[in-house]
C-alpha cells in the first residue's frame, strides 16, 4: 500500500500562497483584484488548466443550491471556480497540508470564505458525513492513489442517493510505462495508472452507474502538443502551475505531454451516478 505521507511530501512546499500572490501582483499590478479568473493560470493543477476544469464542470453541471465535494482539491482552483461560476458551496478535501493552507489563503484573498471550505484529509477516509453531498468532482487525483476502489467507495458514501461524481483521470496508455519525473510523481513509487477497463470496473464495483465514460486523449492531444511546443520554444511562462513544482517543473511538464503523445498515458472523463 502506498505511503500517503510520501505523496503529500511530493506536493508540499512552504509559502505557496505568498509566492503565487506575489507573482500575480508582479504580472497584473499591485492593486489588481484576486479573482478565480485572475488566479486561473496558477491554480488549476492539471493538464490544460482552466479549460479542462470548464469541461469537467460542464459534465457535472453543479446547480446553485447544491453542495459539491472536490476530492483532492489541491490549492483550490477548481473549487473556487465552481463556487464562483455555478454559485454553489464547495467543500474540498486534500492530503497535502501545504496545499490546504494555500487553498484557504487564496479563498480568503478571493473573497470566497464561507462559499468554499477546505478540509485536510484523505480520499480514502473522507472527513465528511454519509450522504452529505449532491455532487462530487475529482480532477487528476486518482493517479496518486493505489486503492482506487477505496476512493470510489468513499465518494459513493459521501453522496446523496442520485448524486453524481465527475472524474478526470489519467489512465495507463497502451504503449508502455510513463516517463518520469512527471508533475504528480518523481518515480513510479507514488504513481498508479490503471487501464480504462479497470477504472470502469472499480467504479461499478463501488456501486456507481456509468452515465458517460469517454477517452478524451485524441481531443486533448492538439492542445497538449501546442503547449509542449510553446514550453520548448519559449520556456516557462511568468504565471503557471510550474510555480507549484519547483526546479524540475519544465522537465516534468514536458514528460507529461510526451507520455500522452507517445501513448503511454490516456485521459478519461467520466460522469457516474449513485443509484436512488
Ligand atoms: C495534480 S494535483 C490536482 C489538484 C486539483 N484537483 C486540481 O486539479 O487543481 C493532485 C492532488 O491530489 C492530492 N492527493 C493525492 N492523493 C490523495 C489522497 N489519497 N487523498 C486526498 N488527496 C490526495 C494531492 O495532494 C494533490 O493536491
Amino acid at each position: 500500500m502506498v505511503d500517503e505521507a510520501r505523496v503529500a511530501r511530493h506536493y508540499g512546499k512552504s509559502g505557496i500562497a505568498d509566492r503565487l500572490l506575489a507573482a500575480l501582483r508582479e504580472v497584473n499590478g499591485a492593486d489588481a483584484p484576486v479573482t478565480p479568473d485572475a488566479l486561473a493560470p496558477l491554480d488549476h493543477f492539471h493538464g490544460r488548466g482552466v479549460v479542462a476544469t470548464e469541461e469537467l464542470v460542464a459534465a457535472l453541471k453543479p446547480q446553485p443550491h447544491e453542495a459539491v465535494l472536490d476530492i483532492g482539491s489541491g490549492i483550490g482552483g477548481p473549487a473556487r471556480w465552481i463556487a464562483a461560476k455555478c454559485g454553489c458551496r464547495v467543500t474540498g478535501v486534500d492530503l497535502t497540508p501545504e496545499f490546504c493552507a494555500a487553498a484557504r489563503a487564496l479563498i480568503e484573498a478571493a473573497g470566497l470564505a464561507g462559499r468554499v471550505t477546505i478540509l485536510d484529509g484523505s480520499a480514502l477516509a473522507l472527513p465528511v458525513p454519509d450522504a452529505a453531498f449532491d455532487c462530487a468532482y475529482s480532477q487528476n487525483v486518482v493517479m496518486n492513489i493505489e486503492d482506487k476502489l477505496g476512493m470510489y467507495r468513499e465518494a459513493f458514501r459521501a453522496l446523496k442517493p442520485g448524486g453524481r461524481l465527475a472524474l478526470s483521470n489519467l489512465c495507463a496508455g497502451a504503449k508502455g510505462d510513463v516517463r518520469y519525473p512527471v508533475p504528480w510523481a518523481m518515480t513510479a513509487e507514488t504513481s498508479f495508472l490503471v487501464t480504462q477497463e479497470a477504472m470502469r470496473a472499480d467504479l461499478e464495483a463501488a456501486g456507481f452507474e456509468i452515465v458517460s465514460f469517454r477517452d478524451t486523449t485524441a481531443d486533448t492531444l492538439p492542445t497538449v502538443t501546442r503547449n509542449r511546443e510553446r514550453l520548448e520554444r519559449d520556456g516557462l511562462p511568468r504565471l503557471g502551475v510550474h510555480l507549484l513544482m519547483g526546479e524540475t517543473a519544465r522537465e516534468r511538464q514536458l514528460n507529461s505531454a510526451r507520455n500522452m503523445e507517445e501513448g503511454r498515458a490516456a485521459t478519461v472523463e467520466a460522469l457516474v451516478r449513485k443509484p436512488g
